[in-house]
């Protein structure tokens, strides 16, 4: 790339901290299961697989992204059995990722010349890169994105393709599908923007084919990065962040400019009955903003969903784009909607500001006491936070300079154990070495910092999310 070009990109180290700059680069080696150095005691009963997502290359044969979500997806997966640790890492190929392989020049996304960047807005051709989140359904792993199909993988990481999940997926799948543990089911939303934007609800069983539930058309083409499902309701709160089509067409400006913050909208609130979808509820309230749900359920007289609250969609950009400057946390803010009415209340329900909110998904849609999730102070410093919403007690566990942490995920200690009690496992960046590691907390004694970290011999670059699947599961067909 050309300095110039390199410059303008937001992934330049020159625009991002120099503790984070090599974070946020290239995969330096794809590998399968390999051993991983171990500092303290792996529990043993901690079995099964982390899975996670993230961009893994800044650039496409030389030629820069301008914007971190444009990175091609790489899965990093971490074994843990009987005390022992083993890590891979691999890039996703795509049918997109492969076409450019075969071309030898990038055909996607910013990597691509303006022309050629509007005539695949025109066309509708873009790149699938998985790069947001993982999903296991019927013992099957999925990379997933913001705004197209699931790319299936196996256990080795090896990609698979593209999965209309039986033929049900005919637009988009998110990158956020939620579990409803009573239910057997998880529940997801897609996007369809065209002449009208239309949200498809998807239910896809455990045990059983998945389906649509029905669709939905929304005013304006906005940005929906993520819903709430409870044991009644699919949720979802529609901020006035809207998709402002002819730039993304023709490529006018990278990610964060394709959309506009339009506050005297307000927020569109809508409450999808999953037994009688057609007698959906929506009204608008005062503007506000989140990216991320952190759980949902039902009380006798409302609805209830928990968020990391903003003011407006700046966050969306300085969290994930400027790494330069501090990224932000969201107020954890309960947002309950009394049946029946259109208002909604607000209630703050921390004094921690955290992102990638968590819980035990083994109560995942209903009623959960134990939050757990990422935060981080002005002068850059990541902590993990555990949250005890019935006592009010916060614990954190403050990294040390340089050390940053990821999306923590909950794996319980057992089938049987209570909810949150079981570990946190997370992906933390070291600057000083310019390496990876997980670091595995008890999720009762988060502020007594790692009990065991299993160290990759190279860095992980970034990651948005990823799920843990249990051995009890990992064997499944
Ligand atoms: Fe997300």
């Amino acid at each position: 790339m050309s300095p110039s070009e390199a410059r303008k990109s937001r992934l330049h180290p020159a625009r991002m901290g120099t503790k984070l700059s090599h974070f946020w680069s290239d995969l330096t080696r794809e590998h399968g299961y390999e051993p991983l150095k171990l500092e303290g005691d792996v529990p043993g009963d901690l079995a099964g697989t982390l899975y996670r997502t993230g961009p893994a290359l800044t650039q496409r044969f030389g030629r820069p992204y301008s914007h971190v979500f444009e990175g091609d997806g790489a899965i990093c997966a971490v074994r843990l059995a009987a005390g022992r640790a083993e890590g891979a890492h691999r890039l996703l190929r795509s049918d997109g990722f492969v076409a450019e392989e075969r071309a030898g020049r990038p055909l996607y996304q910013t990597a691509v010349s303006w022309p050629r960047q509007v005539a695949n807005g025109l066309l509708g051709r873009f790149k699938n890169t998985g790069n947001t989140n993982v999903m296991e359904w019927h013992g099957n792993l999925y990379a997933l994105m913001e705004n197209a199909r699931p790319i299936a993988f196996d256990r080795e990481l090896q990609t698979i393709g593209e999965s209309s999940l039986g033929g049900v997926i005919r637009g988009a799948f998110s990158a956020h599908p939620h579990p409803v543990a009573t239910r057997r089911t998880t529940y997801n939303v897609g996007l369809r923007y065209g002449r009208k934007t239309h949200v498809a609800i998807y239910s896809l069983p455990w045990e059983g084919p998945a389906r649509c539930l029905g669709e939905l058309p929304l005013d304006h083409p906005v940005m929906l990065h993520d819903f709430m499902a409870t044991e009644q309701h699919v949720v979802m709160l529609v901020s006035p962040l809207r998709l402002v089509i002819h730039r993304a067409i023709l490529a006018i400006g990278d990610f964060p400019e394709l959309f506009r913050w339009t506050p005297s909208a307000g927020t569109e609130v809508i409450v999808v009955p999953i037994d009688a979808p057609e007698r959906v509820r929506r009204f608008r309230t005062d503007a506000f903003f989140q990216i991320h749900f952190s759980g949902g359920y039902e009380e006798p007289d409302a609805t209830v969903v928990d968020i990391m609250k903003y003011a407006d969609s700046s966050a969306l950009d300085v969290n994930v784009a400027d790494v330069d400057q501090p990224p932000q946390a969201g107020e954890v803010t309960r947002i309950r909607i009394p049946h029946g009415s259109e208002r909604v209340e607000h209630e703050r329900l921390c004094d921690t500001t955290l992102e990638f909110g968590q819980h035990d998904q083994r109560v995942a849609g209903s009623a959960y006491r134990h939050l757990f999730g990422l935060t981080v102070d002005a002068s850059h410093r990541f902590a993990l936070a555990h949250v005890d919403l019935e006592s009010g007690v916060e614990d954190l566990f403050w990294f040390p300079d340089g050390e940053f942490n990821s999306e923590a995920i909950f794996a319980p200690r057992g089938p049987e154990a209570p909810e949150g009690d079981g570990y946190l496992l997370t992906i933390v960046y070291r600057s000083s070495s310019r390496t990876s590691h997980l670091a595995v907390f008890d999720a009762r004694h988060v502020s007594d910092g790692p009990i065991a970290r299993a160290h990759f011999d190279h860095h992980i670059p970034s990651g948005f999310h990823g799920t843990w699947v249990a051995a009890a599961r990992a064997g499944a067909a």
